[in-house]
């Protein structure tokens, strides 16, 4: 996700939450963390890792050791460190791609931030809690349904703390959303619409034409494999995994042509590039049934050309309310003058969630409006406070199987797929 266009698309939506339980774990999660720093391991300071190390630290944590395999990344976050720390030195590593689990053997880090390509996350983070750390992933959690299982069980086994830092989960308007799904506005939830649209066909290619690691699952897969940041808060409004589960999916996709058009004008003829054949079709859709019948309709473009600030989009549909984010603007029943719609800013303002109510003029400050910031405040929190995270690794396997379960739809002929109960039936078991 880019974040101008993130910051343009908050401007114009003004206030706040996730559905019912959700908007109970995220209260319930509101208050101070205990003083004493997190004492924290970074596996991948890339862009995205640098930017997530720059925010730990100003939230106060010690970042006593990197990896990367990189070693200009590596200098590029050590001075980072150095300047917010009064000239402190991390350790390094990153002399092999496994060098990671020699940091892991580590006693003083209590927590690792793994923020290395997809491919990466799921392993790394099994290793990391079987090593006694407590993990915060980047997105996806894992590209397999056996990695997906692997997180979960380990996290069971451990008994550590896992947190997927899906910051989208934290924008003021998804959040405000939920405080008005809590607050029983929308009624039965029926429907739900989202998507990843990012031309991202750039991001696949190294200076030189090679393909980077995002390049590489373009080439190799079919399906949607970014689906958390559009899955993510639809899911949470949903109350899925406490209330409601996620039961089956079926996939389609368009051709593939929007790729070979940006290689005919980016790289000469006889240039390898041109030649090489991409998977991922020009836009992919997902149809999610849930086990209380809500249809989510989930959709996953990065390779359309398009403008930037409307790359992640929500609707939701209740029995007596709708909202759609694309026109910021919601109606309600009975609340809502005709059949006119309404823009939501008025709403999002008079159901902002305590949490932005709390640390807004912080919060607004940072990445992705403000989602960056409550993902390390609210890691921070559950580690200091003993207290759930509110992206636990049951979403995150079951968001992140997405991955896997849209590409064997698609391979099947646009079969329906059965998507496991990460829970193992304890979804039941949360009132929604
Ligand atoms: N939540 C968000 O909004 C958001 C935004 C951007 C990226 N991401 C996620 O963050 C992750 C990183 O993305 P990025 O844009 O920073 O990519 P990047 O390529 O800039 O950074 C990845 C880094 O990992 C390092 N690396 C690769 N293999 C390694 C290994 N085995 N051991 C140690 N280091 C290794 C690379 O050298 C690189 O520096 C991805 O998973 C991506 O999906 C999330």
């Amino acid at each position: 996700m880019g974040t101008s266009d993130r910051r343009a698309f908050l401007k114009s939506q003004a206030g706040a939450a996730i559905g019912m339980a959700a908007a109970r774990i995220l209260s319930a999660e509101s208050g101070p963390a205990a003083s004493r720093p997190l004492r924290m391991g970074v596996i991948g300071v890339g862009s995205r890792g640098t930017y997530l190390l720059r925010l730990l630290l100003e939230q106060g944590a010690e970042v006593l050791a990197i990896c990367d395999i990189r070693p200009q990344r590596l200098d590029v976050a050590r001075k980072l460190i150095a300047e917010l720390r009064n000239g402190q030195q991390p350790a390094t590593f990153g002399e092999t791609p496994t060098d990671y689990r020699r940091m892991l053997q580590r006693d003083d880090l209590e927590a690792v931030l793994i923020a290395t390509p997809m491919q990466w996350h799921a392993r790394m983070a099994v290793d990391a809690l079987r090593a006694g750390k407590h993990v915060l992933s980047e997105v996806a959690a894992a590209m397999s349904i056996q990695e997906c299982w692997d997180l979960v069980n380990t996290v069971e086994e451990t008994g550590k703390i896992y947190m997927l830092a899906e910051n989208c989960c934290f924008w003021r308007h998804v959040l405000a959303i939920g405080q008005m799904i809590a607050a029983g506005l929308f009624g039965k939830l029926t429907f739900a619409e989202c998507g990843y649209v990012h031309d991202c066909r750039a991001m696949a290619f190294e200076g030189d034409g090679t393909l980077t690691w995002r390049g590489e699952i373009k080439r190799d897969h079919r399906g949607n494999y970014y689906p958390t940041h559009s899955l993510g808060p639809v899911a949470k409004w949903l109350g899925i995994n406490k209330g409601d589960r996620l039961m089956s999916l079926v996939a389609a996709e368009t051709g593939r042509a929007a790729m070979r058009s940006y290689l005919e004008q980016r790289f000469p003829k006889d240039h390898p590039a041109r030649q090489i054949e991409f998977r991922i079709a020009d836009s992919t859709t997902v149809l999610i049934k849930t086990a209380k019948e809500v249809l989510i309709d989930l959709r996953y473009d990065v390779m359309s050309a398009r403008p930037h600030p409307t790359t992640v989009y929500y609707t939701l549909q209740g029995t007596k309310a709708v909202y759609d984010s694309r026109i910021d603007s919601l109606w309600i029943e009975g609340r809502s003058k005709g059949t006119t719609w309404e823009s939501a800013g008025p709403y999002l303002e008079e159901f902002d969630h305590p949490l932005w109510k709390e640390h807004s003029e912080i919060a607004q400050k940072t990445g992705h409006s403000g989602g960056d910031y409550f993902v390390i405040q609210q890691f921070t929190e559950a580690v200091r406070g003993g207290r759930p995270v509110p992206v636990d690794v049951y979403d995150s396997a079951t968001w992140s199987a997405i991955i896997p379960l849209s590409e064997k739809s698609l391979m099947a002929g646009s079969q329906p797929m059965d998507i496991p109960d990460f829970t193992r039936g304890k979804w039941e078991q949360v009132a929604s």
